[in-house]
């Protein structure tokens, strides 16, 4: 019923250029792929790649959006400029934007609405620091993050929720099969308390965090994970291709 998902977080990389070179590279490995597969660029190549992506199956992705449809907020982006570039998903609290750019929960939940209104999936990014798992906070952590992460939303169909584990991110080192199991069947389970059954089982949830080609298939063949969000290893158009080609 979920239909399997693949983004590919690109974070402050690739100029134009060199993401048109990216595209045409991992265009041919990932035609006939069964995931559904978006590529999130920065901003400044949104509309460039978004005209490159067309007539292909991949789609369009965007790094954040601000809650405010227009106004003073410099430096910002809205939802209605990136749905007139043709942004279908866009993501949501990166670990990143909450450690640099104090971001937090309300915050998301303001920003994940919005998008929402406008017709773009947000992929909000949850997850524990090191610290909050050696204390064993990942539970309540996970749990408050849905809470106040995502109150209000009313169709969970429209809405990715990915687990990524701060120290996982860009390190190698990811939680054991079992881990990951268990965490991404609390947050479903969560879902349900918090929002009813049929937001729990619509919602689509992925695993980030050190995702690779020889880790992937075991991560995403789990009962509860509905793909992954994936870093270093989608500016390596092999690596990706293949990751996606793991998500069945
Ligand atoms: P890595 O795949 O490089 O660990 O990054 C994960 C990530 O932050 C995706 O959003």
């Amino acid at each position: 019923m979920r239909k399997p998902l693949v983004a590919g977080n690109w974070k402050m990389n690739k100029t134009v250029q060199e993401g048109i070179e990216l595209i045409n590279e991992i265009r041919p490995l990932v035609e006939g792929a069964s995931a559904e597969t978006v590529l999130c660029v920065p901003s400044t190549s949104l509309y460039p790649l978004g005209q490159h992506l067309q007539g292909s199956n991949l789609k369009l992705g965007a790094q954040n959006v601000h809650h405010a449809e227009f106004g003073a907020y410099t430096g910002e982006i809205s939802a209605l400029m990136l749905k007139e570039l043709g942004v279908e998903y866009v993501i949501l609290g990166h670990s990143e934007r909450r450690t640099f750019f104090a971001e937090n929960n309300h915050s998301v939940n303001k920003r994940t609405l919005t998008a929402v209104k406008h017709g773009i999936k947000p992929i909000v990014c949850i997850g524990e620091t090191l610290y909050e798992k050696k204390s064993e906070q990942t539970g309540q952590v996970l749990t408050t993050a849905l809470r106040d992460g995502l109150e209000g939303v009313e169709d969970f169909s429209q809405v990715v929720v990915a687990y990524e584990p701060y120290w996982a991110i860009g390190t190698g080192k990811t939680p054991t099969l079992d881990q990951i199991a268990i965490v991404i069947s609390f947050i479903r389970d969560t879902i349900g308390q918090l929002y009813g059954e049929k937001n729990s089982e619509s919602c689509r949830i992925l695993y980030g965090g050190s995702v690779n080609p020889s880790n992937a298939e075991e991560i995403f063949s789990l009962l509860d994970v509905d793909g992954g969000l994936i870093g270093g290893a989608s500016l390596k158009p092999q690596q990706f291709a293949e990751i996606v080609k793991a998500a069945k």
